[in-house]
């Protein structure tokens, strides 16, 4: 997969993913973004049929006296669950406008010709494509919700505290600073640390996130246009139902108005750009050698089947005495769902490669200290979520790791 660039901006229907990108080139690369595009459509269909349609079923295989008793008030069972078919067709307004524009911007039909498989989207994905659409949704939440503020303050804020400790003066005197964020996601960092002035290149394997990102950051029409309802589609561990059907507005701020904004009044803002690839090919390449300040990697460290590809990948981009800042736990998962071609000569590389391990974080530091770092910062942990209801009667704590590394000129 080569690489790819979308910039935040104020017109409608502009394509957003110009260059030398073409998945269509490969036949797996184009199964996997059809898929992507297929989950996105049965994201309603899949919804109601797994949320609240079994639910009913279910409900009403209990003894006839029992349901008609929960149905009752203040119970009110079947009305909850139209309350959240309801949600879920908000939801599903998100996704379907996610999939709208991802169709537009790669020239395919909503109804495509069934016979023609260069074209025919429908019906390619899985239950594992649909559920990254389902997390995808979710994860607005986190990226670009007010709510999601919590979150984003332990993830986020420390790299921007850490780029201003490093860059602020020479940001201020002028100079471009460009940073990569590897494993963008639907990309607030990337669009926050180019509000803070710097120059910042995010990179994404997975089509769900590269659309999702493209969308919110492109084609949104305002702050809070957005309706999401992040937790309607769970049934457990709720104080309440009203805590079930919360709301939440999106984007909680708005990109391209957020901008125009900066622009307006003098601010010094940086550029922006995401690319589409494999981050351990497509940063080891010749072309990307020394050309980063920073990378501020979050949350990503982890999805690495072979850390060492990934940190050779860092050193290989960052300039001599570049600064390498994390933020994330170590919950090891190694994309499944495919193996990606990613080089000219059609061998497996990248995260395709055959092998993997987990470390630990002790393990993690010594290993980026043996490939040529020097660790300049570590420990302060912060717990939180991960798109985590905070009212939940369930709470998934992270306690991540915070370090800076500094690439030392040789090894
Ligand atoms: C756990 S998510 C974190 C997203 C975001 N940084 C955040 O904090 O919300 C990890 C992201 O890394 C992406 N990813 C995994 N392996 C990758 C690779 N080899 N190259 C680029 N992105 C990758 C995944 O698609 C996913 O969006």
């Amino acid at each position: 997969m080569a690489s790819e660039h979308q910039h935040p901006h104020n017109g409608e229907g502009e394509n957003s993913w110009e260059g030398d990108f073409d998945p269509f080139a490969d036949p797996e690369e184009r199964r996997v973004l059809f898929a992507a595009f297929d989950s996105f459509r049965q994201y309603r269909r899949n919804a109601h049929m797994n949320t609240t349609h079994r639910r009913r079923q279910a409900f009403y295989a209990l003894p006839s006296a029992h349901w008609q008793m929960l149905s009752e008030p203040p119970f009110s069972i079947l009305d909850n669950f139209n309350k959240v078919d309801d949600a879920i067709d908000t939801n599903a307004e998100m996704a379907d406008a996610i999939l709208e524009i991802g169709l537009q911007s790669f020239g395919l039909s909503i109804a495509p010709d069934k016979n023609d498989p260069t074209q025919n989207w429908h019906d390619t994905a899985t239950s594992s494509d649909v559920n990254k659409a389902h997390s995808t949704i979710r994860q607005f939440y986190r990226d670009w919700s007010l709510e999601g503020q919590a979150e984003r303050e332990v993830c986020y804020d420390p790299v921007l505290q850490d780029l201003h400790h490093e860059f602020q003066t020479r940001r201020d005197s002028g100079e471009d600073i460009r940073v990569l964020v590897p494993g963008a996601g639907l990309g607030r960092l990337v669009f926050d640390i180019c509000m803070a002035g710097y120059d910042a290149e995010g990179n994404e394997i997975s089509y769900h996130q590269l659309m999702a990102s493209n969308w919110v950051l492109n084609h949104t029409k305002g702050p809070s246009k957005h309706a999401l309802h992040p937790f309607a589609l769970h049934f457990s561990n709720l104080q309440s139902r009203t805590q079930q059907l919360q709301k939440v507005q999106i984007p909680d701020v708005h990109p391209g108005a957020a901008m125009q904004e900066a622009i307006g009044s003098g601010r010094r803002l940086g550029t922006m750009s995401m690319s589409a690839a494999d981050f351990t090919v497509l940063y080891a390449q010749p072309d990307n050698k020394e050309s980063f300040d920073a990378v501020a990697t979050v949350f990503f460290i982890d999805t690495a089947p072979n850390l060492i590809r990934y940190i050779e990948a860092i050193r290989h981009s960052l300039k001599p005495n570049g600064i390498w800042i994390n933020v994330g736990p170590l919950l090891w998962h190694f994309d499944d769902g495919h193996s990606r071609k990613t080089n000219d000569v059609g061998h497996e590389s990248g995260i395709g490669e055959p092998g993997n391990v987990e470390l630990s974080e002790e393990e993690v530091l010594s290993l980026v200290e043996r490939m040529g770092f020097r660790i300049e910062k570590n420990g302060d942990r912060r717990a939180c979520g991960y798109i985590q209801d905070p009212n939940s009667m369930l709470q998934n704590l992270y306690q991540p790791s915070h370090w800076v590394a500094r690439k030392l000129p040789v090894v």
